[in-house]
C-alpha cells in the first residue's frame, strides 16, 4: 500500500489521442479512479497538447507524439485509444504488443475485422473493450427487468436530436493547439475498409457510413442490444435527408430515419436528427408492450456527470427511476478495470460485428432510397 492505494490493483495506462472525449470524459475519470488507474504516458500528434495534458495530470506522465512508443513501454499495461475514426489497426498493434485495449467507438468498419480482433484478444488473453458507454448506464438493469412486466412487445423507437459539437462544447474549455492540422483527411485505410464493407459506392455513402452511422448512430445499436438483447430483425425502409447534406455535407450531416421489424409483432423506428443549433442533445428509447411501456432518457454525451433516467408504466403504475450520480463513462472504465484485473476478455466481439453488419444493411437501404446499389459485406437482409 502506498498513499492508501493498493498498488497491485493499479493498472498503468497510456492514453492515445487527447482531444475532446479524452479531455471531457476519460482523463477526468482516470484521475477520479486513481485507486484503479495510473496514467503513465500520453500521446498526441500535437506535441504541445501532449505536453500540456501531461503537465495537468498527476505525474510523472511522459508525453510523446508517437503512440507506438506506448506499445513498447513495458511499464504500460493498457492503452486507451481515443483518436478519431476507427481503431482497428491501432487495437491490433496494441494487442500484438501485449497491451489490454480500451478503444473508443467505432472499433472497425468491417465484420471481418471485428471477428479477427475478437479472436486476437481472446488468443492473447487480453481485454479489448469498445467505448459503448451507454451500455453501462446504471438504470439498464432495471429497464431489462421491466421488460418482463409490459406484456408482448409491440414497438421499439429511438430518437436522437443531435446538436453540433460546437454548440454542445461551447463551455467545455477544450485545449487545442495549432501545431497539427485540425482536420485530418480520411486515411486510405479507412477508404479501403469502406470498400470491403460496402463495395464501390458513391463517396457520400462512405462518408455517411463512417461519420454518421459509425460516428454516432452505432451507440443506439449498442443500447438496443444492452436493453433488449438484439438488434432490429429487418429494415424495411430508410432515408437520409436533406439531400444536399447527404451529397455535400452543406449544413452538416444528413438526418437518418429507418423503420422495420424489431421482432415478431413488434415494429421499430429510429430517427437520428441533425439539429445543429438546438441547445441540448436529446436521446430517448421508448419500448411499448401490450401491458405497459418503458422510456429511457439518455444524457447528452458531454454532460459526463449526468445519468440516464427510466420511466416504467405498468400495472404497478408509473415508476420514475433516477440513474443517480454514477456516470456511464466512469462505470465503463471500472468495467474495463474489472475485466483486466479478473482476466476476463472484455470484447463483446459478436456484438460489435452485429452492429457493423446492421449498419451495412442500413447503408444498403439508405442507398436504395436513391436507387444506388450497395453490395455490402453483410448482405442486405
Ligand atoms: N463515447 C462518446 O460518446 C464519444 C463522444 C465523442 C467522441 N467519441 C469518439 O472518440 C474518438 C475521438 O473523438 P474526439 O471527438 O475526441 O476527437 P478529437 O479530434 O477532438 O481528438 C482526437 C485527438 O487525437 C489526436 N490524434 C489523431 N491521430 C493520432 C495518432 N495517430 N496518434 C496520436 N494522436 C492522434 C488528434 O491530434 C486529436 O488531439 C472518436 O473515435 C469518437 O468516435 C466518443
Amino acid at each position: 500500500m502506498r498513499n492508501g492505494i493498493d498498488q497491485s490493483r493499479l493498472i498503468s495506462v497510456g492514453v492515445v489521442g487527447l482531444g475532446t472525449i479524452a479531455q471531457v470524459a476519460h482523463l477526468p475519470n482516470l484521475v477520479d479512479l486513481s485507486n484503479r488507474f495510473r496514467v503513465v504516458a500520453v500521446a498526441d500528434l500535437s506535441a504541445q497538447l501532449a505536453e500540456e495534458i501531461s503537465k495537468r495530470l498527476p505525474g510523472p506522465v511522459r508525453a510523446t507524439t508517437d503512440w507506438r512508443d506506448l506499445c513498447t513501454d513495458p511499464a504500460i499495461d493498457a492503452l486507451l485509444l481515443l483518436t478519431p475514426g476507427d481503431h482497428s489497426s491501432m487495437a491490433a498493434d496494441g494487442l500484438s504488443a501485449g497491451k489490454h485495449v480500451f478503444a473508443e467507438k467505432p472499433l472497425c468498419y468491417t465484420v471481418a475485422e471485428a471477428a479477427t480482433l475478437g479472436k486476437q484478444s481472446r488468443a492473447a488473453g487480453l481485454v479489448l473493450q469498445v467505448g459503448y458507454m451507454k451500455m453501462h448506464e446504471a438504470v439498464l438493469a432495471k429497464a431489462r427487468e421491466a421488460l418482463g412486466t409490459i406484456g408482448d412487445l409491440r414497438s421499439v423507437r429511438v430518437i436522437v436530436r443531435h446538436p453540433s459539437d460546437e454548440s454542445q462544447l461551447r463551455d467545455a474549455g477544450i485545449v487545442r493547439f495549432d501545431d497539427v492540422d485540425a482536420v485530418v483527411p480520411p486515411s486510405s485505410q479507412a477508404a479501403d475498409q469502406t470498400r470491403v464493407a460496402l463495395g464501390e459506392v458513391p463517396e457520400e455513402y462512405g462518408r455517411l457510413y463512417r461519420d454518421v452511422l459509425h460516428g454516432s448512430l452505432i451507440h443506439e445499436l449498442s443500447l438496443l442490444r444492452a436493453v433488449l438483447g438484439h438488434l432490429p430483425q429487418s429494415i424495411e425502409s430508410a432515408t437520409a435527408w436533406p439531400i444536399d447534406q447527404l451529397t455535400s455535407l452543406n449544413g452538416g450531416p444528413p438526418c437518418v430515419s429507418a423503420e422495420g421489424i424489431f421482432a415478431a409483432d413488434a415494429r421499430f423506428q429510429i430517427d437520428w436528427l441533425w439539429t445543429p443549433d438546438q441547445p441540448t442533445y436529446y436521446e430517448q428509447l421508448e419500448i411499448v408492450g401490450t401491458a405497459g411501456s418503458i422510456e429511457l432518457r439518455l444524457p447528452p454525451p458531454y454532460a459526463t456527470k449526468r445519468t440516464a433516467e427510466l420511466v416504467v408504466d405498468n400495472s404497478d403504475g408509473i415508476n420514475r427511476i433516477d440513474g443517480g450520480t454514477d456516470s456511464a463513462f466512469n462505470r465503463e472504465l471500472r468495467a474495463f478495470h474489472e475485466a483486466v484485473s479478473s482476466g476476463t476478455p472484455g470484447l463483446d466481439a459478436e456484438g460489435v460485428g452485429e452492429d457493423v453488419a446492421w449498419l451495412q444493411r442500413l447503408t444498403t437501404r439508405l442507398a436504395l432510397d436513391r436507387a444506388v446499389t450497395v453490395s455490402s459485406e453483410a448482405g442486405s437482409s
